[in-house]
């Protein structure tokens, strides 16, 4: 098992030519192949600069097709060249390890067939989200999830932090295939949520800018306005807290005793 073939999935960030770090640019540039996973042609001709065998991935997708097929036919793409002895990168928009699972199982598939794999960060649109739209995750304490997801199961969600769902543009799509929901099922994604807010908090429908000269989309709307406001596969949903942080005055009071036992061994003479 192995060989020389080895693989590199890197992360482009999100917006066009400004986020690209010198390493995974590095790998790019030296790989033997490069897939390219970018829904934007205009970004597919800007990886086509830096290397001169760009494969797309894109048409792995197709209308009505399920995504785990194509999501394995896109794992499979790339690792049949590593298989064939050749160096590979991967080169997905944003973070390759967020929110995405060919990178993920690609790398793991590879290791396993006892290959070199890594994956190199890059930013995200979390992390355009947090510059954007002026979030401390560490503030209050941040939630993800995915749109469905959210829906297919029961969550804790807590209300005194923030909460973001990815891919509300296909929030409920139980098909895994579909390119887009509607208010419909946006309307039972309200629904759920205001099991936690109430209906006129306002939530933010967030899309980062992908091109410099672009601007972010950033609008404010009442939870109650969701289900008829646009959306599209780029855009993600963010629900500031609803209330404030609870004490935990029993897990207070038992540290402030711990400090107080501390104290007093601190002050006691040595040898006792
Ligand atoms: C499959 S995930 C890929 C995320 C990507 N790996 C990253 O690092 O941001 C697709 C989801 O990411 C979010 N997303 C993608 N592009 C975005 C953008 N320009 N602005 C805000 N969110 C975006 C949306 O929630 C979208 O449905």
């Amino acid at each position: 098992m192995g060989g020389s073939g080895r693989l590199a999935c890197v992360g482009l960030g999100m917006m066009l030519g400004a986020h690209l770090a010198p390493r995974a640019r590095s790998h790019i540039e030296q790989a033997d192949v490069v897939f390219a996973a970018v829904s934007d042609p205009l970004v597919e001709l800007w990886v086509q600069r830096m290397h001169p065998d760009v494969r797309s991935l894109q048409p792995c997708y197709a209308p009505g097709r399920s995504r785990h097929d194509s999501y394995r036919d896109m794992v499979e793409a790339m690792l049949a060249e590593v298989r064939a002895g050749r160096s590979v990168c991967g080169a997905f928009y944003g973070h390759p390890g967020v929110f995405a699972t060919v990178p993920h199982r690609a790398v793991a598939q590879a290791r396993e067939e006892g290959f070199e794999a890594h994956m190199e960060p890059g930013i995200s649109a979390e992390d355009c989200l947090y510059a954007d739209l002026g979030i401390d995750p560490g503030l209050v304490g941040c939630q993800h999830y995915e749109a469905s997801q959210f829906m297919f199961y029961r969550r804790r969600i807590d209300p005194s932090a923030y909460l973001v769902l990815w891919q509300v543009g296909v929030a409920g799509d139980r098909s895994v295939s579909r390119a887009a929901t509607g208010p419909a099922h946006r309307r039972l994604l309200a629904e759920r949520l205001r099991e936690d807010y109430p209906a006129e908090h306002t939530v933010w429908l967030y899309e980062a800018a992908t091109l410099p000269i672009a601007v972010p989309r950033m609008d404010a709307l009442p939870l109650s306005g969701l289900a008829d406001a646009g959306t599209a596969q780029h855009t993600t949903l963010v629900v500031p807290p609803a209330a404030p942080l609870q004490r935990d005055e029993a897990m207070l009071a038992r540290i402030a005793e711990l400090e107080c036992h501390d104290h007093l061994l601190a002050g006691a003479p040595a040898g006792n």
